[in-house]
């Protein structure tokens, strides 16, 4: 049988770095940094659809920078996260591709003090949250057969102190604080579910090997946790415990830790599909304790 052929973008990312390790030979990668698409011309995207003839589009280019989404990054977040996925959704939806997307817990205003269900009403508190939102709605509109994957709180690549793959998330922040604090102060009135890229992954492939089940949907991926959402301090704490840090946690409150972007206060997706992710104590375990998962 002919592999099917996966175009991704973004392969620079956090995200598309642990997809790709992660991948089996099941599918012909193609991977494309930003230098290789124009992300807002249209007529390019249509461009490399045609060159690379994908079957499915993975699309894990995004503006993550939250916090100056809300000034200095505002054109560039809703160019890259709104218009970017609406003209990927519109040239893959002309050719029949599949078009499988990534968006956040972020969609949500957190004022549910509970599990948030994928068909939950959205509200975004800030812009990279609105830009996901309207990408969604976009993205349903254009090719109503995409995959909407939403997801909470990544983490990815290779943990802090390797040589090389090492990504900007709050495992490595804390991390790297450990080595010069003996206390730090962490948020503790925000709750949601930490999410290991390399488990995110796998359900990825899941969706991507039976897309057909799939289409139209938008999927709730974190890892699991049985015991509901934790907050900052909680996940910081079991950082430093599973890691032997001696750093200890002092928690706040949003108000006392004031950021540029607005979050919500619960954000915790729940899964109803069929592909469930593993624990997420679990996850980070892994993650401390071996470069390469
Ligand atoms: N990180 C989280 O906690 C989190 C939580 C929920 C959902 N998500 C979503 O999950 C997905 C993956 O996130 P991530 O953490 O892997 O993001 P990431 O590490 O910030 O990666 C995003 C990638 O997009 C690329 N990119 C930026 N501008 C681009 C452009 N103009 N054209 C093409 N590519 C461009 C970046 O390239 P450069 O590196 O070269 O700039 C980078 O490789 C995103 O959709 C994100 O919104 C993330």
């Amino acid at each position: 049988m002919q592999k099917k052929t996966l175009l991704i973008t973004g392969w620079n990312g956090m995200l598309a770095y642990d997809f790709i390790k992660t991948q089996s030979e099941d599918y012909t990668i193609i991977a494309l940094d930003k230098t290789a698409c124009d992300i807002t011309s249209y007529s390019h995207i249509e461009q490399v659809l045609k060159q690379y003839t994908p079957d499915i589009v993975l699309n894990c280019a995004a503006y993550t920078a939250v916090d100056d989404a809300e000034d200095i990054g505002m054109k560039l977040c809703y160019d890259i996260n709104t218009l970017w996925s609406y003209n990927l959704a519109r040239a893959t939806s002309y050719s029949w591709i599949d078009f499988v997307t990534l968006s956040t817990d972020y969609v949500f205003d957190g004022t549910k003090e509970h599990w948030y269900l994928p068909e939950d009403a959205c509200n975004p508190l800030g812009v990279y949250g609105m830009s996901k939102y309207l990408s969604e709605q976009l993205v349903k509109r254009e090719n109503p057969m995409s995959v909407i994957i939403r997801t909470s709180w990544l983490y990815g690549g290779e943990k802090y102190g390797e040589n090389s793959g090492v990504y900007k998330n709050f495992v490595n922040t804390m991390l790297r604080l450990s080595e010069t604090r003996n206390e730090l102060r962490v948020v503790s009135d925000q709750y949601g579910i930490p999410t290991s890229c390399v488990d995110l992954s796998h359900a990825l492939s899941q969706v991507i090997q039976s897309i057909q089940s799939f289409r139209g949907d938008i999927i709730h991926f974190s890892n699991s946790s049985l015991s509901g959402g934790i907050h900052w301090a909680d996940f910081a704490r079991e950082i430093y415990t599973l890691n032997g840090k001696n750093t200890s946690i002092q928690e706040c409150s949003t108000q006392e830790y004031p950021l540029k972007a607005v979050r919500p206060q619960w954000s915790i997706l729940l899964n109803p599909s069929t592909i469930q992710l593993p624990d997420w104590k679990d996850a980070l375990k892994r993650y401390l304790t071996s470069s390469h998962q």
